[in-house]
């Protein structure tokens, strides 16, 4: 639970905020890799840096804080909070994944995880019922996003950690897309979340990080000791970076998600496009159950174009939103999810899922919204062939 009434305050405030040795008001960067121990047996709280780091942990702090959750863990990076993670299983156990899971998590399961006999299944976590009948006995856990990633597909976080729980299934959220600015999965009934940091938290594009906050001691007892032993830690730099990248989470998120909803609805009015993907249109099919456990819509929107638009000359014809792979910078982003995000995904399953070549992923920025648009407009116009 956080100590704070509102998040704006608690992402300023919350974790280890200041310096308790110099009263410093920001955290300072312990660039040490070891610490010097006053005779056998006697440290100062702080052995190795692998193992713990006070900037680290001012960061692990304020991330579990943010997520309400027992305790947080900071990585290089996102896959790498989600390969910790996922190492809570053993051989022979099966997880089942939302249909369209980022594709570095689908991959690390597909071609890594397999080594050790840990197998995947493709389930729809967005219809609870069907969910459910894709249970078997060899299921041990369940991991998803919400909203999913290309299609922002909206996942009843609550209905699938019932279900999960009933079957005694981990719930492991990955929040990267919403934040907890947006969506708290814990207080939803999930038991981990996991962050690529890199996106939103950070903010700016600059650093490559991961986070993953657990739910109970067990847990957090659990992926300390993975941490510590596969050694995907977090530098003090980067850690830095992130904490000074969440103090103003508050203020990019809510001028995003401002930006994003007036992206999707001009996209949504554009007679170029085919198909907008944006949770926060109120008559897309996901708004409701996405108002009912996020605060807003999000920032993230797919989208596709008519047939006569050729999508090689739009990427190339923008000017200020750059082709880029990830998101959630102060920068406005686009991607193409089929030959980028999403290309470690096989062609017959990502037609399967509904990630269609022609799909456009747009990460908005915090530009003003006149450009982002102005932008948009004449690249759509100089991919018009035609045909
Ligand atoms: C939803 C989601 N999860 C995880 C990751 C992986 O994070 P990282 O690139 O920080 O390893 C990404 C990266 O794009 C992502 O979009």
């Amino acid at each position: 639970m956080s100590r704070f009434a509102y998040d704006e305050t608690a992402l300023i405030h919350g974790g280890i905020s200041t310096d308790a040795r110099t009263g410093a008001v920001n955290i300072p960067i312990y660039q040490t890799s070891t610490y010097q121990q006053d005779g056998l047996g006697k440290m100062r709280g702080y052995e190795y840096s692998r193992t713990g780091n006070p900037t680290r942990e001012a960061l692990e702090a304020l991330i579990a804080e943010l997520e309400g959750g027992y305790a947080g863990f900071a990585f290089g990076s996102g896959m790498a909070a989600i390969t910790a993670v996922l190492s809570l299983l053993h051989s022979g156990d099966r997880v089942l994944i939302s249909s369209n899971v980022y594709g570095g998590t689908f991959r690390v399961l597909d071609k890594v995880f397999n080594h050790f006999g840990i197998v995947y299944t493709i389930a729809d976590t967005a219809h609870p019922d069907v969910f459910a009948s894709q249970i078997t006995p060899d299921i041990r856990a369940v991991m998803l996003e919400s909203p999913a990633n290309p299609l922002m597909t909206v996942t009843d976080i609550r209905a699938i950690a019932e279900i999960s729980h009933a079957h005694g299934l981990l719930v492991i959220v990955d929040n990267t897309f919403m934040t907890p600015y947006l969506q708290k999965p814990l207080a939803l009934g999930a038991d981990i979340v996991v962050h690529s940091a890199t996106k939103y938290l950070g903010g700016h594009s600059d650093v490559v990080a991961g986070l993953a906050v657990v739910s109970t001691k067990e847990l957090a007892e659990q992926i300390a000791f993975i941490q510590n032993s596969t050694g995907g830690v977090l530098g003090p730099f980067d850690s830095f970076l992130l904490i000074r990248g969440i103090k103003t989470l508050a203020v990019r998120m809510d001028r995003h998600v401002e930006n994003a909803q007036k992206a999707a609805e001009y996209l949504k009015n554009h007679t170029a496009v085919k198909t907008v993907y944006y949770p926060g249109l109120p008559d897309s099919p996901d708004y409701a159950v996405n108002q009912k456990q996020a605060k807003n819509g999000g920032v993230m929107i797919s989208f596709e174009l008519h047939e006569d638009y050729d999508i090689r000359v739009f990427f190339e014809a923008l000017k200020l939103v750059m082709l880029a792979e990830s998101l959630g910078g102060v920068e406005s982003l686009v991607c193409h999810p089929a030959t980028m995000t999403h290309a470690s995904i096989p062609a017959e399953i990502r037609k399967q899922v509904g990630i269609t070549d022609g799909l456009i992923r747009l990460s908005v920025g915090i530009e003003n919204i006149a450009d982002i648009l102005a932008d948009l407009e004449q690249a759509i116009a100089q991919a018009k062939t035609g045909k």
